[in-house]
Protein backbone atom coordinates (compact mmCIF):
# COMPACT_ATOMS: atom_id res chain seq x y z
CA UNK A 1 0.00 0.00 0.00
CA UNK A 2 1.06 3.63 -0.85
CA UNK A 3 1.24 6.31 1.95
CA UNK A 4 1.02 9.84 0.62
CA UNK A 5 4.25 12.13 1.97
CA UNK A 6 6.67 15.68 0.93
CA UNK A 7 5.60 19.00 0.84
CA UNK A 8 2.85 21.68 -0.48
CA UNK A 9 4.15 24.76 -2.34
CA UNK A 10 1.33 26.97 -1.47
CA UNK A 11 1.93 27.05 2.30
CA UNK A 12 1.66 30.87 2.30
CA UNK A 13 -0.12 32.19 5.57
CA UNK A 14 -2.14 35.35 4.82
CA UNK A 15 -5.27 37.21 6.07
CA UNK A 16 -8.28 34.91 5.43
CA UNK A 17 -8.56 34.07 1.84
CA UNK A 18 -9.76 30.50 1.96
CA UNK A 19 -10.81 28.95 4.81
CA UNK A 20 -10.50 25.83 5.68
CA UNK A 21 -14.05 24.58 5.25
CA UNK A 22 -14.06 26.56 1.72
CA UNK A 23 -10.40 25.34 0.49
CA UNK A 24 -10.89 23.60 -3.07
CA UNK A 25 -9.19 20.12 -4.08
CA UNK A 26 -7.38 19.58 -7.72
CA UNK A 27 -8.95 16.60 -9.20
CA UNK A 28 -7.19 13.55 -7.91
CA UNK A 29 -4.77 12.18 -10.42
CA UNK A 30 -2.87 13.57 -12.89
CA UNK A 31 -2.25 12.18 -16.56
CA UNK A 32 1.42 11.15 -16.36
CA UNK A 33 2.67 13.73 -19.24
CA UNK A 34 1.45 16.53 -16.74
CA UNK A 35 2.46 15.34 -13.68
CA UNK A 36 6.01 15.06 -15.27
CA UNK A 37 5.63 18.47 -16.69
CA UNK A 38 4.72 19.97 -13.15
CA UNK A 39 8.06 18.13 -11.88
CA UNK A 40 10.33 19.31 -14.55
CA UNK A 41 9.02 22.80 -13.51
CA UNK A 42 8.99 22.69 -9.96
CA UNK A 43 12.91 21.70 -9.95
CA UNK A 44 13.34 24.14 -13.03
CA UNK A 45 12.16 27.05 -10.94
CA UNK A 46 14.09 25.66 -7.82
CA UNK A 47 17.53 25.16 -9.29
CA UNK A 48 18.97 28.30 -8.81
CA UNK A 49 18.66 28.53 -4.94
CA UNK A 50 18.57 24.71 -4.30
CA UNK A 51 22.08 24.09 -2.71
CA UNK A 52 21.55 26.88 -0.12
CA UNK A 53 18.21 25.12 1.36
CA UNK A 54 19.24 20.97 0.45
CA UNK A 55 21.09 20.14 3.78
CA UNK A 56 19.57 16.98 3.87
CA UNK A 57 20.15 16.46 0.54
CA UNK A 58 23.62 16.57 0.36
CA UNK A 59 23.68 14.54 3.88
CA UNK A 60 21.82 11.86 2.27
CA UNK A 61 24.60 12.04 -1.16
CA UNK A 62 26.91 11.67 1.51
CA UNK A 63 25.17 8.58 3.30
CA UNK A 64 24.54 6.58 0.03
CA UNK A 65 28.31 7.56 -1.09
CA UNK A 66 29.56 5.59 2.04
CA UNK A 67 26.62 2.58 1.91
CA UNK A 68 28.57 2.31 -1.59
CA UNK A 69 32.10 2.29 0.13
CA UNK A 70 31.38 -0.63 1.90
CA UNK A 71 30.49 -2.93 -1.54
CA UNK A 72 32.42 -3.92 -3.93
CA UNK A 73 32.23 -2.38 -6.94
CA UNK A 74 35.55 -3.37 -9.10
CA UNK A 75 34.38 -6.20 -10.79
CA UNK A 76 31.29 -3.82 -12.29
CA UNK A 77 33.45 -1.03 -12.62
CA UNK A 78 34.90 -1.99 -15.92
CA UNK A 79 37.80 0.15 -17.62
CA UNK A 80 36.09 3.03 -19.61
CA UNK A 81 32.33 2.20 -19.07
CA UNK A 82 30.93 5.07 -18.66
CA UNK A 83 28.84 5.75 -15.01
CA UNK A 84 25.28 7.60 -14.55
CA UNK A 85 24.04 10.14 -12.06
CA UNK A 86 20.21 9.74 -12.53
CA UNK A 87 18.40 12.50 -11.46
CA UNK A 88 21.56 14.61 -11.08
CA UNK A 89 20.27 17.84 -9.59
CA UNK A 90 23.25 20.56 -9.02
CA UNK A 91 25.28 17.41 -8.93
CA UNK A 92 25.65 16.44 -5.33
CA UNK A 93 26.54 12.81 -6.33
CA UNK A 94 29.68 13.99 -8.46
CA UNK A 95 32.25 14.17 -5.76
CA UNK A 96 31.04 10.85 -4.18
CA UNK A 97 31.40 9.33 -7.97
CA UNK A 98 34.56 10.77 -7.85
CA UNK A 99 35.69 8.84 -4.86
CA UNK A 100 34.14 5.51 -5.78
CA UNK A 101 35.07 5.59 -9.56
CA UNK A 102 37.98 7.69 -10.19
CA UNK A 103 38.49 8.94 -14.24
CA UNK A 104 35.42 6.95 -15.49
CA UNK A 105 33.19 8.65 -18.18
CA UNK A 106 30.56 10.26 -16.34
CA UNK A 107 26.63 11.29 -17.66
CA UNK A 108 24.51 13.45 -15.63
CA UNK A 109 20.75 13.35 -16.11
CA UNK A 110 18.62 15.34 -15.06
CA UNK A 111 14.58 15.80 -16.17
CA UNK A 112 15.04 19.68 -15.53
CA UNK A 113 17.11 21.48 -17.64
CA UNK A 114 18.31 24.80 -15.18
CA UNK A 115 19.54 21.69 -12.61
CA UNK A 116 21.35 20.33 -15.47
CA UNK A 117 22.97 23.66 -15.81
CA UNK A 118 23.98 24.12 -12.30
CA UNK A 119 25.14 20.59 -12.44
CA UNK A 120 27.50 21.43 -15.80
CA UNK A 121 28.62 24.46 -13.31
CA UNK A 122 29.69 22.72 -10.66
CA UNK A 123 31.45 20.40 -12.91
CA UNK A 124 33.61 23.09 -14.14
CA UNK A 125 34.55 24.63 -11.14
CA UNK A 126 35.53 21.84 -9.83
CA UNK A 127 38.53 21.79 -12.29
CA UNK A 128 38.01 18.73 -13.96
CA UNK A 129 38.86 19.15 -17.25
CA UNK A 130 40.06 16.00 -18.80
CA UNK A 131 39.71 15.25 -22.99
CA UNK A 132 36.53 15.47 -23.99
CA UNK A 133 35.51 11.92 -25.00
CA UNK A 134 31.80 9.97 -26.59
CA UNK A 135 30.69 7.34 -24.75
CA UNK A 136 29.04 4.23 -26.46
CA UNK A 137 26.19 4.74 -23.98
CA UNK A 138 25.65 8.49 -25.57
CA UNK A 139 26.48 7.35 -29.14
CA UNK A 140 23.00 5.75 -28.91
CA UNK A 141 21.41 8.93 -27.45
CA UNK A 142 18.47 8.75 -29.61
CA UNK A 143 17.18 12.28 -31.89
CA UNK A 144 15.47 14.47 -29.29
CA UNK A 145 17.86 13.14 -25.90
CA UNK A 146 18.94 16.70 -25.76
CA UNK A 147 23.19 15.83 -25.04
CA UNK A 148 25.76 18.17 -24.24
CA UNK A 149 28.88 16.96 -23.44
CA UNK A 150 31.77 18.64 -21.76
CA UNK A 151 35.34 17.54 -20.85
CA UNK A 152 34.73 13.84 -19.21
CA UNK A 153 30.99 15.01 -18.36
CA UNK A 154 27.77 14.69 -20.24
CA UNK A 155 24.61 16.39 -19.48
CA UNK A 156 21.72 14.52 -20.79
CA UNK A 157 18.28 16.11 -20.39
CA UNK A 158 15.99 13.22 -19.62
CA UNK A 159 13.47 11.23 -17.87
CA UNK A 160 14.46 8.13 -15.80
CA UNK A 161 11.52 6.19 -17.09
CA UNK A 162 12.65 6.16 -20.44
CA UNK A 163 16.48 6.73 -20.60
CA UNK A 164 17.50 8.26 -23.71
CA UNK A 165 21.20 5.68 -23.51
CA UNK A 166 21.51 2.12 -25.32
CA UNK A 167 21.01 -1.09 -23.39
CA UNK A 168 23.86 -2.25 -21.76
CA UNK A 169 26.18 0.68 -21.89
CA UNK A 170 26.92 1.73 -18.36
CA UNK A 171 28.99 -0.08 -15.40
CA UNK A 172 27.07 1.98 -12.49
CA UNK A 173 24.00 3.78 -11.91
CA UNK A 174 24.08 6.57 -8.66
CA UNK A 175 20.74 7.70 -8.52
CA UNK A 176 19.97 10.05 -4.62
CA UNK A 177 16.87 10.96 -4.22
CA UNK A 178 15.26 11.35 -7.60
CA UNK A 179 13.97 7.76 -8.27
CA UNK A 180 10.83 8.51 -5.79
CA UNK A 181 9.51 10.97 -7.95
CA UNK A 182 8.93 7.73 -10.61
CA UNK A 183 7.03 4.86 -11.13
CA UNK A 184 9.27 1.78 -9.46
CA UNK A 185 7.93 -1.14 -11.79
CA UNK A 186 9.32 1.47 -14.95
CA UNK A 187 12.82 3.14 -13.65
CA UNK A 188 13.75 -0.01 -12.26
CA UNK A 189 13.10 -1.92 -15.52
CA UNK A 190 15.11 1.24 -17.19
CA UNK A 191 17.86 0.67 -14.78
CA UNK A 192 18.06 -2.99 -15.67
CA UNK A 193 18.06 -1.98 -19.33
CA UNK A 194 20.77 0.14 -19.53
CA UNK A 195 23.11 -1.66 -17.08
CA UNK A 196 25.65 -3.77 -18.43
CA UNK A 197 25.83 -7.48 -16.76
CA UNK A 198 27.57 -7.30 -13.81
CA UNK A 199 26.34 -3.49 -13.46
CA UNK A 200 25.36 -1.94 -10.09
CA UNK A 201 22.84 0.58 -9.83
CA UNK A 202 23.02 2.20 -6.00
CA UNK A 203 19.75 4.20 -5.22
CA UNK A 204 18.53 6.38 -2.31
CA UNK A 205 15.13 7.04 -1.90
CA UNK A 206 11.97 8.08 0.66
CA UNK A 207 10.09 5.80 2.13
CA UNK A 208 6.53 6.41 3.48
CA UNK A 209 7.21 7.70 6.73
CA UNK A 210 9.05 10.66 4.74
CA UNK A 211 7.51 14.00 6.53
CA UNK A 212 4.60 11.99 8.45
CA UNK A 213 4.70 15.26 10.68
CA UNK A 214 3.35 17.61 7.82
CA UNK A 215 0.92 15.16 6.75
CA UNK A 216 -0.24 14.43 10.26
CA UNK A 217 -0.77 18.52 10.88
CA UNK A 218 -2.37 18.92 7.41
CA UNK A 219 -4.80 16.33 8.28
CA UNK A 220 -6.21 18.74 11.11
CA UNK A 221 -6.54 21.42 7.91
CA UNK A 222 -8.21 19.91 4.97
CA UNK A 223 -8.32 16.66 3.22
CA UNK A 224 -5.62 17.75 -0.03
CA UNK A 225 -2.76 16.32 -0.81
CA UNK A 226 0.19 17.73 0.81
CA UNK A 227 3.38 15.44 -0.08
CA UNK A 228 3.97 13.29 -2.95
CA UNK A 229 3.12 9.15 -3.01
CA UNK A 230 6.58 7.49 -1.37
CA UNK A 231 7.13 4.13 -1.84
CA UNK A 232 8.12 1.26 1.20
CA UNK A 233 11.32 -0.26 0.40
CA UNK A 234 9.93 -3.72 -0.06
CA UNK A 235 8.08 -2.10 -3.21
CA UNK A 236 11.09 -1.14 -4.79
CA UNK A 237 13.09 -4.36 -3.96
CA UNK A 238 10.24 -6.61 -5.09
CA UNK A 239 10.09 -3.87 -8.60
CA UNK A 240 13.52 -4.81 -8.83
CA UNK A 241 13.10 -8.72 -8.87
CA UNK A 242 10.69 -8.22 -11.38
CA UNK A 243 13.37 -6.77 -13.85
CA UNK A 244 15.76 -9.11 -13.03
CA UNK A 245 17.97 -7.44 -11.11
CA UNK A 246 19.30 -8.88 -7.93
CA UNK A 247 19.47 -6.83 -4.21
CA UNK A 248 23.04 -6.76 -2.95
CA UNK A 249 22.36 -4.75 0.27
CA UNK A 250 19.92 -2.09 1.48
CA UNK A 251 19.67 0.18 4.69
CA UNK A 252 17.30 1.92 6.22
CA UNK A 253 17.59 5.25 8.30
CA UNK A 254 15.81 8.44 9.41
CA UNK A 255 17.32 11.67 8.68
CA UNK A 256 16.02 14.70 10.13
CA UNK A 257 15.86 18.47 8.43
CA UNK A 258 15.52 20.64 11.40
CA UNK A 259 15.02 24.62 11.25
CA UNK A 260 14.24 27.27 14.47
CA UNK A 261 10.01 27.32 13.30
CA UNK A 262 7.89 25.52 10.82
CA UNK A 263 7.74 28.44 8.73
CA UNK A 264 11.70 27.99 7.30
CA UNK A 265 11.28 24.09 7.28
CA UNK A 266 8.50 24.44 4.81
CA UNK A 267 10.23 26.95 2.87
CA UNK A 268 13.63 24.88 2.99
CA UNK A 269 11.25 22.22 1.09
CA UNK A 270 9.36 24.69 -1.25
CA UNK A 271 13.54 25.60 -2.53
CA UNK A 272 14.39 22.82 -3.12
CA UNK A 273 11.62 21.92 -5.63
CA UNK A 274 10.05 18.83 -3.16
CA UNK A 275 6.29 20.76 -4.14
CA UNK A 276 3.51 18.62 -4.16
CA UNK A 277 2.95 17.76 -8.02
CA UNK A 278 0.32 14.95 -8.15
CA UNK A 279 -3.30 15.71 -8.00
CA UNK A 280 -5.23 16.49 -5.15
CA UNK A 281 -3.84 19.28 -3.86
CA UNK A 282 -5.29 22.16 -1.80
CA UNK A 283 -6.63 25.56 -4.09
CA UNK A 284 -5.71 29.06 -2.32
CA UNK A 285 -3.52 29.98 0.21
CA UNK A 286 -4.04 28.91 4.01
CA UNK A 287 -6.06 30.93 6.08
CA UNK A 288 -4.18 32.70 9.16
CA UNK A 289 -6.82 30.20 11.24
CA UNK A 290 -5.68 27.23 9.40
CA UNK A 291 -1.86 28.67 9.82
CA UNK A 292 -2.10 28.72 13.63
CA UNK A 293 -3.71 25.32 13.45
CA UNK A 294 -0.55 24.12 11.55
CA UNK A 295 1.71 25.95 13.86
CA UNK A 296 0.36 24.79 17.01
CA UNK A 297 -0.08 21.12 16.00
CA UNK A 298 3.70 21.08 14.92
CA UNK A 299 4.84 22.42 18.07
CA UNK A 300 4.45 19.01 19.81
CA UNK A 301 7.95 17.93 18.12
CA UNK A 302 10.11 20.95 19.13
CA UNK A 303 13.32 18.88 20.27
CA UNK A 304 15.36 19.62 23.48
CA UNK A 305 17.64 21.98 21.34
CA UNK A 306 14.47 24.22 20.31
CA UNK A 307 14.40 23.61 16.86
CA UNK A 308 11.67 21.60 14.73
CA UNK A 309 12.07 18.26 12.35
CA UNK A 310 10.94 17.00 9.54
CA UNK A 311 12.12 13.67 8.77
CA UNK A 312 12.96 11.86 5.86
CA UNK A 313 12.93 8.19 5.85
CA UNK A 314 15.75 7.13 3.71
CA UNK A 315 16.27 3.97 1.66
CA UNK A 316 19.26 2.87 0.05
CA UNK A 317 19.56 -0.18 -1.89
CA UNK A 318 22.17 -1.59 -4.03
CA UNK A 319 21.13 -4.18 -7.11
CA UNK A 320 23.15 -5.74 -9.27
CA UNK A 321 22.46 -6.61 -13.19
CA UNK A 322 23.69 -10.38 -13.42
CA UNK A 323 25.49 -11.92 -16.22
CA UNK A 324 22.62 -13.99 -17.45
CA UNK A 325 20.06 -11.16 -17.43
CA UNK A 326 17.95 -11.50 -20.89
CA UNK A 327 19.09 -9.51 -23.45
CA UNK A 328 18.72 -5.64 -23.29
CA UNK A 329 17.76 -3.31 -26.30
C1 LIG B 1 15.71 16.25 -4.75
S1 LIG B 1 16.56 16.44 -6.26
C2 LIG B 1 18.00 15.45 -6.00
C3 LIG B 1 19.15 15.91 -6.85
C4 LIG B 1 20.49 15.28 -6.58
N1 LIG B 1 20.52 13.88 -6.94
C5 LIG B 1 20.90 15.49 -5.15
O1 LIG B 1 21.18 14.49 -4.47
O2 LIG B 1 20.97 16.63 -4.71
C6 LIG B 1 15.62 15.46 -7.39
C7 LIG B 1 16.08 15.57 -8.83
O3 LIG B 1 15.48 14.53 -9.60
C8 LIG B 1 15.10 15.06 -10.85
N2 LIG B 1 14.03 14.20 -11.38
C9 LIG B 1 12.79 14.03 -10.90
N3 LIG B 1 12.12 13.14 -11.66
C10 LIG B 1 12.97 12.75 -12.63
C11 LIG B 1 12.85 11.85 -13.74
N4 LIG B 1 11.74 11.19 -13.99
N5 LIG B 1 13.92 11.71 -14.55
C12 LIG B 1 15.08 12.38 -14.32
N6 LIG B 1 15.24 13.25 -13.29
C13 LIG B 1 14.19 13.43 -12.46
C14 LIG B 1 14.65 16.48 -10.54
O4 LIG B 1 14.62 17.29 -11.68
C15 LIG B 1 15.69 16.89 -9.50
O5 LIG B 1 16.80 17.50 -10.08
Amino acid sequence: MREHAPPDTRLDPRPETASAATATLERPELEPRTRRAHIRRAFDRAAPHYDEAAHVQREICARLGAFAAALDLQAALLTGTPVLDAGCGTGFGFAELDRLCPGAPRIALDLAPAMLAQARRRHWASGDAGAPARTAALDATPAGGACTDSATLHAVCGDLEHLPLAGESLALIWSSLAIQWCDPGRALAECARVLAPGGIALIATLGPRTLWELREAFALIDGARHTIDFHPAARWIEAARASALVPLADEAAEVHACAPDLRHLLQDIKRIGAATVDGGRRRGALGRAAWSRLLADYERHRRPDGRLPATYDLILLALRKPHNHGPSR
